[in-house]
Formats: C-alpha cells, sequence, structure tokens
C-alpha cells in the first residue's frame, strides 16, 4: 500500500509549510471548500472511516449529530493526549507533519460548522507543542487559518492547548473539562458532546490520526477510500510496535493486517530468537492475546472476535521470558496512579488490585489471591463512571484467563527465580 498518514514522514523538514506544501499539504482545502459542508459529512460517512482514538465510532455519523444541532458556535477538538501505555502513532504527525493535522481540522470545521479548533495535546510532548504552535502560525500566514481562508468566506481559527499530564484527560469528556479549565474528572452522558461538549456547545472530538484522514478521503473520494483495508473499518492504520521486537516503532498499514504482519515482517519478529508469549494488541487497557492469536486481522471486528480491542493500535510485544503478574502489576500500576477518583469502583477497585500485585510480587501472595483479584475484577465491571475501570481490569482477566500458571508458580510460595525483576516492579 502507498503511504498516506506517513506520505511526508521520511521527507526532511515536511513540519515547515514550504516543504508540506511542496508535497501535497493543503492541497485538499480548496477542493473541500467548494463542497457543501452537508456533502462533505456524507463523503466522510460513505468512506467508512471509524475513529482511530480507540472505540472505532463512525466519524461521519458523529460529525452529522455535530452539525445537525443547530446553533453558530460549534467547537472542533483534536484528541492529541495520547496517553495509553503503548501508543506512539500520533506523536509521528504532530512532529513530523502537522500540516497533515491542520488540513484536516480546516477541512473538519467547515464540514461541521466549527469557526474555532482545539488541539489538546498530551503534556509529554513538549516538542510536539512547539513543532505545532510555529505550524500553525505559518498556516495563519499562508491564509489557511483566520477569518477568510484562501479568500473563500471561511473562517477557522485553531491553537494548541497543552495537556494536564493526566490519562484521564483523553477521556473526550473529561479533556472538554480541561479545556474548559476545570479538573480533568468524566461528565456523565448523555448529553454526548456531539449536541453539549465544550462550553456546552456542540462539538466534535477526534483522534490525531482520524483527522490526518479527512485530506485523503477529499483526494481520492469515498469509494476509492472505502476500498483501502477492511470493508467494516476502512483505510490506512497507523500501529506503534513495542517490546520484545526487533524493529520496534510506527508503521501505517491497511486496517486489517494481521498481527503475524506486523510483528514479523514490520516490527522485525522477536528480539534475540526467542518466542512470543503474548501480545496486547491495542494499548494497556486491551486485553492480552497469545501466540495463538497471531493470525488475527487487527481491525476492530476481528480483535473484538477474538476477544481483544483494536484500541489505539498500540502492540505491545512479550516474549517467552515474560512473567505475566509482573506485566499485569506494571499496568495496573499506571491505572492505578492514573484512575481520577471520581467513581469508587474505579479509584478503590484498582487500589485493591495492586495491593494484591504487590503482595504476590514481594513473595507473600496466597493461593486465593488469584481469585480475589477476578472478584475485585467483578466488583469494578459494569460499575464504572467512564471506561478507565473497565479497561484498567483488561489486562488482569486476560493474563489470568491465558497464563493462570504464572500466577500459580509465583502464589505456591516456590518462587520461579525471577524475584529480581518482580522488585523492580516494587519500586
Ligand atoms: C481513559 C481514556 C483515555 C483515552 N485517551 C485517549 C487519547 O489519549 N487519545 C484519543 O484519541 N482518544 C482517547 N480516548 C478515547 C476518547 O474518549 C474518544 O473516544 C476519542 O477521542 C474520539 O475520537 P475518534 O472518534 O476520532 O477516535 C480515551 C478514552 C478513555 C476512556
Amino acid at each position: 500500500m502507498e503511504k498516506m498518514l506517513f506520505k511526508r514522514i521520511d521527507v526532511p523538514n515536511a513540519a515547515d509549510i514550504t516543504v508540506a506544501e511542496k508535497h501535497g499539504a493543503y492541497s485538499q482545502v480548496g477542493k473541500a471548500f467548494g463542497i457543501k459542508p452537508e456533502d462533505l459529512v456524507n463523503e466522510v460517512k460513505r468512506s467508512g472511516l471509524r475513529g482511530r482514538g480507540g472505540a472505532g465510532f463512525p466519524a461521519g455519523l458523529k460529525w452529522e449529530l455535530c452539525a445537525r444541532v443547530p446553533g453558530d458556535v460549534k467547537y472542533l477538538l483534536c484528541n492529541a493526549d495520547e496517553g495509553e501505555p503503548g501508543t506512539f502513532k500520533d506523536r509521528f504527525i504532530l512532529e513530523q507533519d502537522p500540516h497533515l493535522l491542520i488540513e484536516g481540522m480546516i477541512i473538519a470545521g467547515h464540514a461541521i460548522g466549527a469557526q474555532q479548533g482545539y488541539i489538546y495535546l498530551r503534556a509529554e510532548y513538549p516538542k510536539a507543542a512547539g513543532i505545532l504552535e510555529k505550524a500553525i502560525e505559518q498556516a495563519y500566514a499562508k491564509g489557511f487559518l483566520g477569518k477568510n481562508i484562501l479568500g473563500k468566506g471561511v473562517k477557522f481559527d485553531l491553537s494548541v492547548h497543552g495537556g494536564a499530564g493526566a490519562y484521564i484527560c483523553g477521556e473526550e469528556t473529561a479533556l472538554i473539562e480541561s479545556l474548559e479549565g476545570k479538573r480533568g474528572q468524566p461528565r456523565s452522558r448523555p448529553p454526548f458532546p456531539a449536541s453539549s461538549g465544550a462550553w456546552r456547545k456542540p462539538t466534535v472530538i477526534n483522534n490525531v490520526e482520524t483527522l490526518a484522514n479527512i485530506p485523503f478521503i477529499v483526494a481520492l473520494g469515498a469509494e476509492t477510500y472505502a476500498k483501502i483495508g477492511e470493508e467494516s473499518a476502512p483505510g490506512p492504520k497507523l500501529f506503534a510496535v513495542s517490546g520484545a521486537v526487533n524493529n520496534p516503532g510506527g508503521f501505517e498499514l491497511p486496517m486489517g493486517t494481521t498481527l503475524r504482519e506486523i510483528i514479523y515482517t514490520h516490527a522485525g519478529g522477536i528480539k534475540d530468537g526467542k518466542q512470543l508469549k503474548a501480545v496486547i494488541p491495542g494499548g494497556a487497557s486491551t486485553p492480552m492475546l497469545t501466540a495463538d492469536h497471531l493470525d488475527v486481522k487487527a481491525d476492530f471486528n476481528s480483535l473484538m472476535a477474538a476477544g481483544s480491542m483494536l484500541g489505539s493500535g498500540a502492540v505491545i510485544v512479550m516474549d517467552d521470558t515474560a512473567c505475566m503478574v509482573n506485566v499485569t502489576a506494571v499496568l495496573i500500576r499506571f491505572f492505578e496512579h492514573e484512575s481520577c477518583g471520581k467513581c469508587t469502583p474505579c479509584r478503590e477497585g484498582t487500589g485493591w488490585l495492586y495491593k494484591v500485585y504487590r503482595r504476590i510480587l514481594s513473595g507473600e501472595g496466597k493461593p486465593d489471591d488469584v481469585d480475589l483479584l477476578l472478584s475485585i475484577c467483578e466488583s469494578i465491571r459494569g460499575k464504572c463512571f467512564c471506561p478507565l475501570g473497565e479497561g484498567a481490569i483488561q489486562p488482569v482477566l486476560s493474563s489470568i484467563a491465558h497464563f493462570r500458571s504464572d500466577y500459580e508458580q509465583c502464589v505456591n510460595g516456590r518462587g520461579c527465580g525471577r524475584e529480581e525483576q518482580c522488585r523492580k516492579v516494587l519500586h
């Protein structure tokens, strides 16, 4: 597949507007402005584009819901919080091709009737912040942003809003609260942001990668775009591969590429001639899979059918020397730290889980602890205010389902010889 989202990724200095324009940036803005907003929304609907931030919600439908709400003030938010452990795919666009995102946002703003956009940027991406600020300044100077874009009477202002350094602020309603200057905690839904979002105005919030697809949908037309990837989820997909592989990094591949191809062909296979033990296909909150699942296609429906999720496309690979209790403890420590505290099952439950993992890793685990972990998960499942708690239990449930023997080895009092690794997790 010819690269689209990573088309300019190897072009030196593509973050500079002159270079980016030479390689096609902003070429679709004029075409998009010649299309009526409702037709643009329909084009995105027909393209089949599904959100790349994790949930896979149809982008065109979200846009339509917002566009249909009466009112002159609407907002377009780009979710660049990229906080899911293992995820670093958006970073490539933010740092190396910011004009692709800006172009996508200009077109999206026109389609939904938003004249103001914000890029909510992960606090831990200071490099991207400087690059984006400069790219936005250049886009204003060239007339791609502002009151009268390309002299066509279209207005769109854009700015970067620094994130709060919290995982929860990637959740769309917590992001909105944080953008408004409040503590980043989720809102109850409904109302959904499309009807009542930032400052209670109709708001579309899309992931960086989702918005980066928009210029290509305009360029190719919905029919041609829809032929890329999977019928149920067309388009290219960015995968961020990390862990025990020879060639970790970001890869643009057609949606539906198998885990085997991602890991063995593109990420160079398992390091040091070892075997794959486990793979987390979509970031820390997606259930772990095993070597038996390598032929599963990485797309929303196929991974769901295999018992996991595409999530953000962050593929984390563990080799056969990994202890899955240890790995899961690290993930639970993250969720316990990042639980926002708004709802009890998540706040207390993730704390309890981590307490039990600490006990097991310190060598004081009891045989009943595995069932105790499962029962804590049951106290969290389906009872949380937002999906953070639900995500937190996935590594626990899936690691016990697939690797219960690792747990039993830890709690039988005989030790496994990997205690050194465990002590590192405890500190
Ligand atoms: C705890 C939590 C963290 C999230 N973090 C991110 C994130 O960092 N980036 C992102 O795009 N979506 C994140 N999401 C998903 C967003 O809530 C939302 O679904 C997404 O921004 C919608 O954009 P999309 O439809 O283009 O995918 C997160 C969700 C949850 C529950």
